[in-house]
């Protein structure tokens, strides 16, 4: 019996699988505007099998973007336009989700496949960046943002909200913060970037203030019987890992506590001078201790994208739903892939009948 292909029930909401498609930018937007790639991108991951496709960070002001060509949803008329997206995923008996994001002091960038710096000062197309003080990341993204005020504080939060509203009001049914990769969210709470010394800075109280004032404020208006989750950078990798583990799953604990109802355990990305140890499932460790420590569902991306590893973590209690982001990219349908690697009986099943009928003796 494959660990992989069981259901997973979170608040009233089924997975058909524990496979989910990670949010992944497409940069392909016009204006925040989500168009007819997006369509067939989303419609295509979610009739590959996968139980969860996470629509890419979406952005909840203009300026939270990392690239002018990222989505976002930052009015009722973006909204919309995740209609027919919403609607393909759920027909292909997928379950809609989206990560809603601020890049911070990493927005305003190039695609990656065109520079993926910083648009350089005086390009038209980029725009003054923000983040919780006056540090820049530096390497390729050298633009020194502008130290938020109380007030940008205060309206960042309730652009989360709105968002959130408006992807509960469009049928979005899984919401995603994205406090990760070194992003606003993730910068307010690491000391590398957050050198404030007003009561958003300074002790790790005070740098987890943002996280857990959106989080709750989001759950306020995000219905109650609808997972929320966060992905967050739990580790970054930069030589003080046990410490900034520690903090990382405290403040999970108060995530939970808040009301989240399941972390996607990622990596800090706040600075660029780390020693990442990138290999197969390297995460699965430190997500299964998260899991454990915080007495929380988790589920995890990076190098976890081949069937007999899905299938391991879960088996093993690491992962109660793995992400598998570039797999997908390569092939639409993986989980018919990892369906007949792992030996499931009419692997077939896993697609829609066009396919399926054609490729039961496959
Ligand atoms: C094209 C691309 C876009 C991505 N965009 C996002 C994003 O919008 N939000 C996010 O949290 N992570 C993003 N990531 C990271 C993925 O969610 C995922 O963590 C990464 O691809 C590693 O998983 P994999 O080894 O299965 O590909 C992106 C990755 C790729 C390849």
């Amino acid at each position: 019996m494959s660990a992989l292909f069981q259901s997973f029930k979170l608040k009233d909401v089924t997975l058909r699988n524990r496979i989910a498609i990670p949010p992944m930018c497409q940069y392909m937007a016009v204006d925040g505007r989500p168009n007819e790639w997006h369509l067939s991108h989303y419609t295509s991951l979610a009739r590959g099998g996968a139980g969860l496709v996470i629509v890419e960070a979406t952005a909840v002001s203009p300026e939270g973007r990392i690239t002018p060509a990222c989505t976002g949803i930052w009015n009722d008329d973006l909204a919309q336009a995740f209609v027919p997206i919403v609607q393909n995923i759920k027909a292909a008996g997928a379950v809609p989700g989206i990560q809603i994001a601020h890049a911070g002091r990493k927005a305003s960038a190039n695609r990656p496949w065109e520079g993926d710096d910083h648009i350089a000062e005086g390009d038209a197309r980029g725009w003054q960046t923000i983040a919780p003080s006056a540090i820049a990341y530096g390497k390729g993204l050298p633009k020194t943002p502008r130290a938020m005020t109380l007030d940008d504080i205060a309206r960042v939060r309730q652009n989360f909200v709105d968002a959130a509203q408006r992807a509960r009001d469009v049928g979005f049914e899984w919401l995603e913060l994205h406090f990760a990769h070194g992003y606003l969210a993730q910068s307010f709470f690491s000391a590398h970037s957050n050198h404030r010394e007003d009561i958003y800075g300074g002790s790790v109280e005070n740098r987890a203030r943002f996280l857990l004032e959106t989080l709750k404020a989001v759950r306020e208006v995000w219905p109650e019987n609808l997972p929320l989750t966060v992905r967050f950078g739990v580790i970054e990798y930069d030589g003080r890992d046990e410490q900034t583990l520690l903090e990382s799953i405290g403040l999970v604990k108060q995530f939970k506590a808040s009301g989240m109802d399941m972390i996607s355990v990622s990596i800090g990305f706040t600075i660029a001078e780390t020693s990442i140890p990138w290999g197969p499932a390297f995460l699965g460790p430190i997500a299964e201790r998260v899991r454990r420590e915080a007495e929380i569902p988790v589920s995890s991306a990076w190098g976890f994208g081949t069937p007999e590893i899905a299938e391991r973590v879960v088996k093993d209690g690491q992962l109660d739903v793995v992400m598998v982001g570039r797999s997908h990219l390569a092939n639409p349908h993986w989980p018919y892939l990892a369906a007949k690697e792992l030996g499931i009986d009419r692997p077939s099943w896993t697609l829609p009948a066009p396919y399926a009928h054609w490729l039961a003796r496959y």
